[in-house]
């Protein structure tokens, strides 16, 4: 089987300046939703059709979709004509590149009904109150197919009808050729309807679509909205079916390719983005932020974002803290409020609880980050590294002048400067000595001064 995805209308509703296409519901274009369910179903090949800015289009597909260009949108049979190159003689299957709610399961049961008919072309329809606006599925009296008509050709008994074109359907490739072949523009809008075809064919099947939101297509931002929370609801209902407790999924936003295991809670106004994985037990959130991260079982991460890092199992976050690009946190690690770290590696049982920038660091295990300590990394130009051993204490407010090696069993004195190495075992003090004056306050006092 292959796929031909129709994505060549401009989308005037969206009043954009983007083809409609390009839109993103859940962070993804929703041609690239629309593609990524056709891959699931194994296809040998799918082909995209563009038109309006097809240029910019081009730019997200992936490598592996091969493009057609409709210069003119002359209808969508005209779309279809415009890949002949793309038919042969392999079942060909018919999405739209703005209805990306559609699923792999109604997919696969709308190919298997055609499998087993045998049928020329099978037609994923569905039943709506209120049909206005689609092409209506004509039967006779036993039910079988006879054609579809646009609603702008449509008669005053034909508009009644409720059964509706989804414009979801699969063809025997050479019998789509054969109808194409065959189809007029002779209708109120003066286009080439692919809707036209199975009149054409011998033997057209139809499959009854029962959850009429996988048919949503988007026209405007109003659907496009809509078409994200549906989104949205069907990836947190998975996961809860699947064992995740979401406090509050109106606040919640976890994109589709979000693995989160068992036990494990989402508090309010929480944002997981990309491919991250979460282990059993976690809390996270409130208010927290989380892309392409990996995260161990029984992490905690309160008010915080991470991004692209690896939170190994019981280690904590936050409140108010930010894991940058190449973190990487081991077990039981300790990041508390207000601390920043950047590709920085932080070994077992390690805390820095408290306000700390931690770039470019690699720190061993069993280590106190005293507050307010600061690895100064970049030198303006250059970023340098900080190695820091085990069991070292780091007194509060020091700053740390890459590049620096502080070996094993360290303490340095709070307050310091450190620009030098310092060798296994030893105190490290950088800063001025305190004098105190005794009596200066009351002498200068009794100066008058
Ligand atoms: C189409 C169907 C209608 C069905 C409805 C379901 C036809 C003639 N009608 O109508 O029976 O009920 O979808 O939503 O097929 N496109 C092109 N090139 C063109 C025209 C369209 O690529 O020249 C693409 C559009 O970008 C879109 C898709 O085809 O992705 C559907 O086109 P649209 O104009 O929305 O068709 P409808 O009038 O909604
Ligand atoms: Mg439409």
């Amino acid at each position: 089987m292959r796929v031909l995805i129709l994505a060549a209308g401009l989308g005037k509703r969206m009043k954009s300046k983007y083809p409609k296409v390009m839109h993103k519901i859940m962070n993804k274009e929703l041609v690239n939703l629309v593609i990524e369910t056709a891959k699931k179903l194994n296809p040998s090949k799918i082909g995209v059709i563009l038109g309006y800015k097809s240029e910019l289009v081009e730019k997200i597909l992936p490598t592996d979709v091969e493009i057609y260009y409709q210069d003119k949108q002359l209808g969508t049979g005209h779309a279809v004509m415009s890949a002949k190159e793309f038919l042969n003689d392999e079942d060909i299957l018919i999405l739209y590149g703005d209805t990306p709610l559609i699923t792999e399961t109604t997919l696969k049961n709308l190919i298997n009904k055609h499998k087993e008919t045998h049928a020329d072309a099978t037609i994923l329809t569905a039943i709506l109150d209120n049909p206005s606006g689609y092409g209506r599925i004509i039967k006779d009296k036993d039910g079988n197919f006879i054609d579809i008509v646009e609603d702008a050709d449509t008669n005053n008994e034909q508009k009644n009808i409720k059964e509706i074109n989804t414009g979801f359907v699969i063809f025997k490739g050479s019998k789509l050729l054969f109808g194409l072949d065959k189809i007029k523009p002779n209708n109120k809008q003066g286009e080439y309807y692919l809707t036209d075809v199975p009149k054409h064919l011998d033997y057209v099947e139809t499959y009854l679509l029962e959850d009429h939101s996988e048919v949503l297509g988007i026209n405007n931002r109003i659907q496009l909205a809509e078409a994200e929370k549906i989104m949205r609801k069907r990836v947190l209902n998975k996961l809860m079916i699947n064992g995740v407790t979401i406090i509050d999924p109106e606040t919640t936003y976890i994109s589709p390719n979000v693995e989160i295991k068992q036990d494990t809670i989402i508090h309010p106004m929480t944002f997981i983005f990309g491919d991250t994985t979460i282990g059993e037990d976690c809390e996270i959130g409130p208010m927290t932020k989380i892309n392409n991260c990996k995260i161990g079982n029984n992490v905690k991460i309160i008010r915080s974002e991470c991004e692209e890092a690896t939170i190994e199992n019981n280690a904590s976050v936050g409140p108010f803290s930010r894991l940058r690009t190449g973190t990487v946190l081991k077990e039981n690690v300790k990041i508390g409020n207000f601390v920043e770290t950047k590709k920085s590696i932080i070994n077992k049982n390690t805390k820095a609880q408290h306000l700390s920038y931690l770039g470019d660091a690699t720190i061993g295990e069993n280590t106190n980050i005293g507050a307010g300590t600061i690895t100064c990394n970049y030198d303006g130009k250059n970023k340098h590294k900080t190695f820091i051993g085990n069991r070292v204490f780091v007194g509060s407010n020091s700053s740390l002048v890459a590049p620096l090696k502080i070996e094993d069993d360290v303490l340095i004195g709070a307050g310091s400067t450190i620009t030098n190495d310092i060798p296994k075992g030893s105190l490290a003090l950088g800063r001025a000595r305190q004098i105190n004056k005794e009596n200066w306050v009351y002498q200068k006092r009794e100066k008058g001064e």
